[in-house]
């Protein structure tokens, strides 16, 4: 069967989660199963992957794809930043790897309906979980010019922040921005033609109200905060990131966990309270070759990290 999502780096990603035979593994965003297939062919009849997705969607592709891999996998429908509840559900307190592989999938994009693209004409909803309330029209449409503005300044750097959130907010009182397609052609009519000749002009707004709806930073912090308490010593953590906000708190978290111990020798105890917990793996960030990214261009953002737990 054809999968709509082209998995990334999929040889680097279990490189540096090196599944280990016997372990138990996590894959907190199982998408279309890629990566997760991948991981399977590597672990021992002993070992167990646990996959996440808060796309119900995601949830029964993958659950019908990884049956077949013959191996221990449990696919639940759950956010990464529950990670914490859902062990403790399933009894286990430490795990050997996790991976989270961030962003959209390819079948969210192109086969949800739930307009994430701007290239098609899709209502304006954008939730990864459609049991969640808030969505991409809900803020369109009843958000004030100002708090628009800091959602496309913060989570989409949009540089032209201000005049799209005014454009929005007159267009809104003729009728109301139903549709991802009615959005995109207002955002490209408030930019001059000069000033989007590489991408299109709605890309950054489109990426800012996706992370609102989805809570993605929060959830990503939430998770970042949880994970030293939950990875078994030389276990391995594997982040692949698709823009600079995420990439930044992943590279933020991985830092501060490595920092060393600043407390006098003659201390007895350690008082600071920096003990590194994980060794990263990987000084600069690693990214997909040319080639990766003609095969697949949606590669062609993707950074990854990893890091190694430590005996603290
Ligand atoms: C880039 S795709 C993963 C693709 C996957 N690695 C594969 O090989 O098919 C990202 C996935 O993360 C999921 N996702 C986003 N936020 C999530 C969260 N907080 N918890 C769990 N899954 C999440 C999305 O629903 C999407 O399916």
């Amino acid at each position: 069967m054809q999968y709509p999502h082209i998995p990334v780096l999929v040889e680097e990603v279990l490189k540096y989660l090196a599944p280990v035979q016997e372990g138990i593994l996590v894959d907190g965003t199982v998408g279309s199963g890629g990566h997760s297939e991948a991981i399977c062919e590597k672990l021992g009849s002993k070992g167990r992957l646990i996959c996440l997705d808060r796309d119900p969607e995601a949830v029964r592709l993958s659950k019908k794809r990884l049956a077949l891999t013959g191996k221990q996998v449990s696919v639940i429908k759950a956010s990464y930043a529950e990670l914490d509840n859902v062990l403790k559900d399933l009894g286990i307190k430490k795990v050997h790897g996790v991976l989270l592989d961030l962003g959209t999938s390819s079948y969210q994009i192109e086969g949800s309906g739930r307009g994430f693209s701007f290239g098609r004409d899709e209502p304006l909803d954008m939730r990864m979980d459609p049991e969640d309330l808030l969505t991409a029209g809900h803020i369109v449409n009843t958000m004030s010019a100002r708090d628009l503005e800091m959602i496309l300044k913060e989570y989409g750097e949009e540089r032209r922040a201000k005049s799209i959130s005014r454009a929005i907010v007159r267009a809104r009182k003729i009728r109301p921005i139903e549709t991802s397609l009615q959005l995109a052609s207002l955002i490209k009519s408030s930019f001059p033609p000069s000033r989007y000749k590489t991408k299109h002009p709605a890309t950054l707004s489109f990426q800012a109200l996706r992370i609102a709806v989805n809570k993605e930073l929060e959830n990503i912090e939430i998770f970042l905060d949880m994970i030293p308490s939950l990875i078994a010593e030389g276990g391995r953590l594997v982040v692949l990131s698709y823009h600079s906000l995420e990439d930044r708190l992943v590279k933020r978290a991985m830092s501060s966990w490595e920092k060393v111990c600043t407390c006098p020798p003659d201390f007895p105890t350690c008082v600071c309270g920096r003990d590194p917990l994980f060794k990263c793996l990987t000084r600069r960030a690693l990214k997909p070759s040319q080639e990766e990214i003609e095969l697949n261009p949606r590669a062609r953002s993707a950074k990854l990290r990893a890091a190694e737990r430590i005996q603290s």
